[in-house]
């Protein structure tokens, strides 16, 4: 696991580089068999780190291409019996390109006439064959259960699509297309500053290994980055955790915070970070243990002490997913090592699940 976070700066920029021209400033697709034009809405379906993956492309398909998007996991989208309109595009993300209900699902998108393409890591994998079109993840094999870097090489592509929508569809003049583009292309420097801060994280995880429940907040594009990083660290560490979006905080999960309960909150500065600073503030009054993952700009501006700053440069806001995944992961790797589980092959987990 530690190898594969690692490996992220590399893989990433390889897997950007396979859908952006960083000179032109344009992202690109070959032969694709839909025309983002005519499309009214996108259709995504995964299970576990790569429903999130998923997750957040909504926001950027949204925003970027004015685009809607459903998104399921593929165990209830399967039997939802969704209705579609024919000719729409059905999206299927998925690391072994072999989870069954994910296949499931790509199959009833079938039959209801979808185009399908399928955001997959293994090239030779039943979704890959499937599909219409496959936007390849170009991770290289994924060895841990627990994914990382499958995971950010999804957003990479999903956003690198996102993009191509946004500007197919009128809604991102070029010049647009051309921030966005050298936006990304700062993630793996950006990556590489954000494993720079491992040897804090490992100093503070030695604290969070005795905690016995830990919330995750997020909003925005951190809010699907919020539930990853409470998966990720339930899977690998056995502790009990939650993601909750950062304004969902009032309907309910306040009630648990008292001063033995961590609250990772994951916020660069952006657009709604003043609103997650009020979600932190209530944190705050309340004695919870926050560990503020942000920027300076961000610490700065909290309001608040954090128990734990985790500090990050500052970046384009389209790329935070990618670069903050780097501390969510490291928090749970260093956690599970300070417990001593097996990071690799957690308990009852399997890299694929290829059974009901
Ligand atoms: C299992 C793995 C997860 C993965 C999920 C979906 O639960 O342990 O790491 O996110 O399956 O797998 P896929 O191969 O479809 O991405």
């Amino acid at each position: 696991m530690a190898k594969e976070i690692h490996e992220q700066p590399e893989v990433i920029g390889h897997t950007l580089a396979n859908y952006l021209d960083f000179s032109a400033g344009t992202a690109r697709a070959r032969d694709l068999p839909f025309d983002w034009k005519t499309l009214r809405r996108v259709v995504i379906t995964a299970c576990g780190t790569a429903y999130y993956a998923g997750l957040t492309a909504k926001y950027w398909f949204e925003r970027f291409a004015r685009l809607p998007v459903d998104i399921d996991v593929a165990s209830e989208f399967r039997y939802r019996e969704m209705p579609m309109e024919p000719g729409g595009l059905a999206l299927f993300v998925s690391q072994s390109g072999e989870t069954a209900d994910t296949l499931a699902s790509l199959r009833y998108c079938r039959a209801q006439g979808q185009h399908i393409g399928a955001v997959v890591n293994v090239p030779t994998s039943t979704i890959a064959r499937e599909s219409d079109v496959v936007f390849p993840t170009l991770a290289g094999p994924e060895i841990g259960v627990a994914s990382t870097k499958a995971f950010t090489c999804q957003l990479s592509t999903l956003c690198a699509l996102a993009i191509m929508a946004g500007r197919a569809r009128g809604f991102l003049s070029a010049e647009d297309e051309a921030k966005l583009v050298a936006a990304l292309g700062e993630a793996p420097r950006m990556m590489a500053a954000a494993l720079r801060t491992e040897p804090q994280i490992e100093k503070l995880a030695k604290n969070l290994s005795k905690a016995s429940d830990v919330l995750y907040l997020g909003r925005g594009t951190s809010y699907p980055l919020a539930l990853e990083g409470a998966l990720k660290l339930k899977e690998i560490s056995y502790i009990h955790a939650e993601g909750y979006a950062a304004g969902e905080l009032k309907h309910g999960p306040i009630a648990l915070i008292d001063e033995n309960m961590p609250v990772v909150v994951i916020a660069p500065y952006d657009r709604i970070f003043e609103k997650t600073v009020s979600n932190m503030q209530e944190v705050a009054a309340r004695g919870g243990r926050i560990i503020l993952i942000s920027d300076q700009k961000g610490h700065e501006e909290a309001g608040i002490t954090p128990h734990e700053a985790i500090i990050l440069p500052e970046m384009p806001s389209t790329i935070t997913p990618l670069v903050y995944s780097v501390p969510v992961q490291l928090l749970a790797y260093h956690t599970a090592l300070h417990i001593g589980t097996d990071v690799d092959q957690p308990r009852n987990l399997a890299k694929s699940v290829t059974v009901e």
